[in-house]
């Protein structure tokens, strides 16, 4: 078992497989002038797997695969199949902006994997292609219906709450009543923007973040409810632990009474989730970060392709030694969310 510095267990790994993407949400990326990591600065495959196989031997139990968008990625199925047979490894998810599922979900089922999570902003067709930048929402549902029909379980879908953007939460509540899917909704972060001295532009969308453009998770659970109670699905409960659908991650579980999926919120601003923190990430530059917020990062990438697993090793302890213990309200980082991976 790994615990950090302050004696919290750190047993998930999100793995970054790429930085692309085939879309370019306005919270995430810019619209254009992306400058991509070369294909000899990402990991390969077969590195990856090397550093899983060492991670999962140091304590690591559960891995998410995020992006980018990861299914862009040519040949990610192969690397889920090869992933699930690390000895001691119990369960890989994958994180997804959905659009590219028609065509893999089955092929992902068939490898092994069981949980996703699929980014879903809106419900509306024209706000959709206004965050996604030409995004198609037929495409994503499409995506969300084949996750489920190939039997993936649970199947989340992750909202990014932003003031002022149309985005029909009481559509998304009426998706949890009939089906076991289950929509959480994330206050948007000031990830990205920040310059080499740690100051961030801050621009209002279209572009970085600002304080007004958040909304507290207490706000929307009072518009789900009241939304709610209005359209008549009753009252809004709160689910418990043994109740929820699983996860590893900081989401707190809500319900209709009569609703067979949930409702959840992540609140990294308004509820510091960082005493529970669990996790380490990878970099598809193979840079290994201690938070989501700190640019402080140890580079695995030198040691994966000139070092022995022993190196390895050494520098997921160092991590582990090295991990703050909270994001002091740490407003823009150097990194991106889509070079980060959420
Ligand atoms: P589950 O295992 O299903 O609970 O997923 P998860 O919430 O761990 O992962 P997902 O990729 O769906 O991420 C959902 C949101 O939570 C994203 O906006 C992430 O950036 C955010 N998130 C995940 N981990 C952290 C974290 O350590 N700190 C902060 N501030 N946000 C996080
Ligand atoms: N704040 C909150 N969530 C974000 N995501 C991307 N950028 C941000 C942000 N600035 C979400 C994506 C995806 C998850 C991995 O992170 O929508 O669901
Ligand atoms: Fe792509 Fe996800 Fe970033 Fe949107 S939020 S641009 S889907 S990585």
């Amino acid at each position: 078992m790994a615990t950090d510095g302050f004696g919290r267990r750190i047993d998930y790994l999100r793995i970054s497989v790429t930085d692309r993407c085939n879309l370019r949400c306005r919270y995430c990326m810019p619209a254009d002038g992306v400058e991509w990591k070369s294909p000899i600065e990402v990991l390969s495959f077969e590195e990856i797997e090397r550093f899983a196989g060492v991670a999962v031997g140091e304590g690591i139990g559960k891995i998410r695969l995020t992006g980018g968008e990861p299914l862009v990625r040519k040949g990610l199925v192969d690397h889920v199949r090869r992933l699930r047979e690390i000895t001691g490894l119990e369960a890989i998810a994958l994180t997804t902006n959905g659009t590219l599922l028609s065509r893999y979900a089955e092929q992902l089922v068939e490898a092994g994997l069981r949980r996703i999570n699929i980014s879903l902003d809106t419900l509306d067709p024209d706000v959709y292609a206004e965050v996604t930048r030409g995004g198609k929402l037929s495409d994503a549902l499409a995506g969300l219906e084949a996750a489920v029909a190939a039997g993936l379980d649970p199947v989340k879908i992750n909202v990014v709450v932003v003031r002022g953007l149309e985005q029909d939460i009481l559509g998304f509540a009426r998706m949890t009543i009939e089906r076991p899917l289950h929509v959480r909704f994330i206050e948007y972060m000031p990830v990205g923007d920040a310059d080499e001295g740690g100051e961030t532009s801050c621009a209002a969308l279209p572009g970085g973040w600002t304080h007004a453009d958040h909304v507290p998770s207490d706000e929307t659970l009072e518009r789900l409810a009241a939304e709610g109670a209005a359209a008549g699905l009753g009252e809004l409960v709160p689910v418990s632990k043994d109740d929820a659908p699983g996860g590893w991650g900081p989401a707190r579980y809500y319900r209709f009474e009569a609703a067979l999926g949930t409702l959840g919120v992540i609140s990294p601003l308004s509820h510091h989730f960082c005493a529970e923190c669990n996790r380490l990430r990878l970099t598809a530059d193979g840079k290994l970060r201690m938070c989501l917020f700190s640019d402080e990062e140890l580079d695995v990438r030198g040691a994966l392709r000139e070092g022995t697993d022993e190196d390895v090793r050494a520098l997921i302890r160092r991590a582990l030694a090295m991990k703050p213990e909270n994001h002091h309200d740490r407003i823009g980082t150097l990194r991106r969310m889509s070079q980060i991976g959420g």
